[in-house]
């Protein structure tokens, strides 16, 4: 999301349950989700009556308190604008392009060439465990990716798969395994894990915090499931791992 579109989230998100009288955003959202949709519904209509005015600088006006409002009708539901950007994002999904080339099998696997390219993984990790999922952004986004390796798995330019790898405790975990929903099945999350393990011939152990619908895919790569099940953001998991 645009900073200023995260920073307005977050500004509106700390008016929540906030003493109504300390600010507008709060008062709004002490009146409930019914009043909040109500007014986004009026901003829209200022937007529409600009349009067809051909009022060009109150449109942007216009269209500014709409969104603000429009998050905060969100806001009032337990949505966030990162899911509606997910399901934009979904929606734009796999070119017709990558498609075609993933299955004549023209995919590269690769660790990050710069840091610039975490973008890229973030992109489709919103997509996966955010958008799909319903993971929390704070969850998603925690604080140990500049201590992983990332890898992308692409298809020419475009990035279609992600996980990283971090070392814990003489450990490597491998996490946020992610492959976008219309590439499914075609072996790039095998070919994405088992390239991890190749990078690594040091390391005699890996582990996984396994989602439970995962745990089919991830014994398949030889991993073993232990102990037992338990939440992680929500999602039952089991921890898995392979040895060698
Ligand atoms: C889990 C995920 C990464 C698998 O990626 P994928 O590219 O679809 O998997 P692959 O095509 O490489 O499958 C590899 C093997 O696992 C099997 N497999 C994959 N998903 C499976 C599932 N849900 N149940 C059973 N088996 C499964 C495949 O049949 C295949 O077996 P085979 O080689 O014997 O045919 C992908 O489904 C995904 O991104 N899911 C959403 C995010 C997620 O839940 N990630 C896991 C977090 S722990």
């Amino acid at each position: 999301m645009s900073e200023i579109l995260g920073h307005l989230e977050s500004v509106i998100l700390a008016r929540k349950g906030a003493d109504p009288s300390s600010s507008h955003t709060a008062k709004l959202l002490a009146k409930g989700s019914a009043k909040c949709a109500e007014k986004f519904g009026e901003e829209a209509v200022e937007a529409i009556i600009a349009a067809a005015q051909g009022d060009r600088d109150g449109l942007v006006s216009e269209c500014a308190d709409a969104l603000y409002h429009m998050m905060i009708m969100l806001a009032a539901q337990d949505l966030s604008f990162s899911q509606v950007l997910a399901e934009l994002e979904r929606r734009q999904g796999v070119s017709g392009i990558a498609e075609k080339a993933a299955r004549s099998g023209e995919i590269e696997i690769r660790p990050l060439r710069d840091e610039g390219e975490l973008v890229q993984c973030h992109r489709i990790r919103r997509i996966v465990f955010m958008g799909e999922q319903g993971v929390a952004e704070a969850e998603e986004m925690d604080p140990h990716d500049p201590a992983s390796t990332h890898y992308l798995a692409l298809i020419g330019d475009e990035a279609v798969a992600t996980a990283r790898a971090r070392m814990v405790d003489g450990v490597m975990k491998i996490q946020r395994v992610a492959v976008l929903k219309a590439l499914r099945g075609r072996g790039i999350g095998r070919a994405l894990v088992e390239r991890i393990v190749e990078d690594h011939p040091e390391i005699d152990k890996f582990a996984i915090s396994a989602q439970v619908e995962a745990v089919p895919f991830y014994r398949a790569l030889g991993f073993a499931a232990h102990g037992h099940e338990y939440l992680d953001a929500g999602i039952p998991h089991r921890d898995m791992s392979l040895e060698r």
